[in-house]
């Protein structure tokens, strides 16, 4: 009954209490519950002290791909099956919203695409999709290459000014910095330069996605009583940072409408960005003929796409890194792949050299499988709704209100889906997957190949048992982006270096936000590689 036209009334507070009330009765009286989901007692004490994705891990263990988790009469599913995924996140997506992470955003993101409610979202969607047309694409990829060769060279210099044959680096903080240095530019042509210095808006810029991270992970959203954000030291804090950001935002807004050039969507898709003095996203936005939209509207945006793109890119490169290393034998055949395709040309990997990187594409989608960035996707229900059965087999009805989490990271490490789910393979993108007793879902296909075929693979190649950048109408509008921006990232760096782990892999750790960081930094002893005998070794390793 509900359709993109006439989408689900939002939940009012009566609607809130109805669901309070049936789950008090169900949990704690003898209400007969709508469903056979089992509640994952007794664990709400493991949710707290370490990441909660974990945890959540444990109980998926236990309980299997749908559980409810309860904290007093706040019930939430948590789902890890593809099939109920698909359900939720692409055939009725519309009955879902983002419930409490809407909540939580809001005052960092306003109504950017994540947090919107849906007329502006629809609005906003439609405008910025188009941005990411492939000539911008292929335009970014060049860029991407030359923001990685600032990194390289700060790596180069590191060595060369050290005593030791090998320094260490802390590399997830320098995946960071080159993150946020291609996210400013592209965005909003801003060069933040973070690799090299460090300003004020770069510690707001990180103080804030900390902030965004910690309130991700906090149930209890304190922060919207007022009177605390003037007490509270860190929401102090925050809103200092928030003001500093957004007054360079809105210069940078000023001076793109200040050119704006009304420009019609197919023109601005053939640019010819070698020759344009602002290709940034802004621009984009700004130029379209027909979008109308406010400057507070456009600081929404770019303020989310900023803290959307960062961390997430970064966490990849820091994941696909720490796993490489420990596999010698991978590790050399991913660095074969890169030589062989890459020569000792000076300048950055092109378009079609991604299209060469085979191995390091799938490298990388395997971190994205094994760490997914973030591991938790959000919803909220505003009808009521039945899931359908997928593994269990039996469907269940859920009331207009119900929280749910989608455990991606359960999801991509369930063993009725994957061949030693645990295990960092990127080869097993090579092999078909087929229907492992799951009803419902069809198993996966190589990346290249039939359904979703690309260059990566992703949630329709996989039926929704891979689904790093989610699926459906929510689905991420920066996946091409994210992952093309990886790939040259870590084809460059590993042309030009060696990496080993300067710590015990054990000691580097897990920790949570958004997304997946490690406890404490990973150092990474950086050397760099010879040329020529290292390239013909290359090619004999690659016709092996
Ligand atoms: C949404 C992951 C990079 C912008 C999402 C979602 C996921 C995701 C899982 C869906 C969230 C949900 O359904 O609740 C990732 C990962 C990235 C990445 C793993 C990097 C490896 C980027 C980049 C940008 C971006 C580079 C922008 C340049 C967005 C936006 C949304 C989104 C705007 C909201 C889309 C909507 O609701 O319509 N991302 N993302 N992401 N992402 Fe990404």
């Amino acid at each position: 009954r509900f359709n993109d036209a006439n989408p689900p009334p939002p939940l009012s507070m009566k609607d809130a209490m109805d669901l309070w009330i049936e789950n008090i009765l169900v949990l704690y009286g003898d209400k007969k519950p709508r469903d056979t989901v089992p509640v994952a007692e007794g664990e709400v004490s493991d949710l707290v002290g370490g990441p909660f994705f974990l945890a959540l891990h444990r109980c998926f263990k236990e309980y299997g791909p749908i559980y409810k988790l309860a904290f007093g009469p706040k019930v939430f599913i948590v789902v890890n099956d593809p099939v109920v995924c698909r359900h939720i996140l692409r055939e009725r997506s519309i009955l879902y919203d983002k419930g409490v992470l809407s909540e939580i955003l809001e005052p960092i993101m306003g109504k950017g695409l994540i947090p919107a409610d849906y007329e502006t979202w629809k609005t906003r969607r439609r405008a910025i999709v188009p941005g990411f047309h492939s000539a911008w694409l292929e335009f970014m990829t060049g860029m991407f290459g030359y923001c990685t060769a600032g990194l390289a060279d700060k790596l180069d210099a590191l060595i060369d000014a050290s005593d030791a044959d090998a320094p260490v680096v802390e590399m997830e903080t320098e995946y960071s910095s080159l993150a946020l240095d291609i996210i400013g530019k592209a965005i909003f042509n801003y060069d933040f330069k973070s690799t090299q210095t460090e300003s004020p808006v770069i510690k707001a810029v990180y103080r804030t996605l900390r902030e965004a991270e910690y309130r991700s992970t906090f149930l209890l959203p304190y922060w919207k009583f007022e009177p605390l954000n003037w007490i509270v030291p860190r929401q102090r804090q925050f809103r200092r940072d928030m003001k500093l950001i957004n007054d360079t935002l809105r210069k940078l807004i000023n001076e793109a409408q200040h050119g704006k050039q009304s420009t019609e969507l197919d023109d601005l898709k053939r640019r010819d960005y070698e020759n344009v003095s602002d290709p940034s996203m802004l621009r984009f936005l700004v130029d379209l003929r027909g979008e109308s939209t406010t400057n507070k509207q456009l600081r929404d945006d770019l303020m989310t796409m900023l803290i959307a793109g960062h961390e997430t890119t970064a966490a990849v490169l820091t994941w696909a890194t720490y796993e490489l290393v420990q596999q010698p034998d991978l590790y050399a055949r991913v660095r074969a792949e890169v030589d062989a395709v890459m020569g000792d040309r000076q300048t950055p990997p092109t378009f079609d050299d991604v299209k060469a990187l085979d191995l390091t594409r799938r490298v990388l989608a395997e971190a994205l499988r094994l760490y997914p960035e973030p591991p938790l996707l959000i919803r909220r229900l505003l009808a009521d709704d039945t899931l359908p059965g997928g593994e269990v087999g039996k469907p269940t009805s859920l009331k207009r209100g119900t929280d749910v989490f989608i455990c991606v990271y359960s999801l991509h490490r369930s063993p009725s889906l994957w061949e030693e789910p645990d295990r960092f393979d990127p080869d097993r993108w090579l092999k078909p997957h087929s229907n492992a007793g799951v009803e419902g879902w069809a198993g996966y296909t190589p990346p290249s190949k039939g359904k979703g075929a690309g260059l990566y693979p992703n949630e329709v190649n996989a039926d929704f048992a891979f689904m790093p950048f989610g699926g459906g109408s929510r689905k991420c509008v920066g996946d091409q982006f994210a992952m093309l921006e990886s790939t040259v990232a870590f084809a460059t760096l590993m042309r030009r270096f060696d990496f080993s782990l300067a710590c015990a892999p054990e000691a580097v750790g897990i920790d949570t936000g958004a997304t997946i960081h490690t406890k404490g930094g990973m150092p990474i002893q950086v050397r760099k590689r010879g040329d020529r005998a290292d390239l013909s070794d290359a090619s004999a390793k690659l016709s092996k």
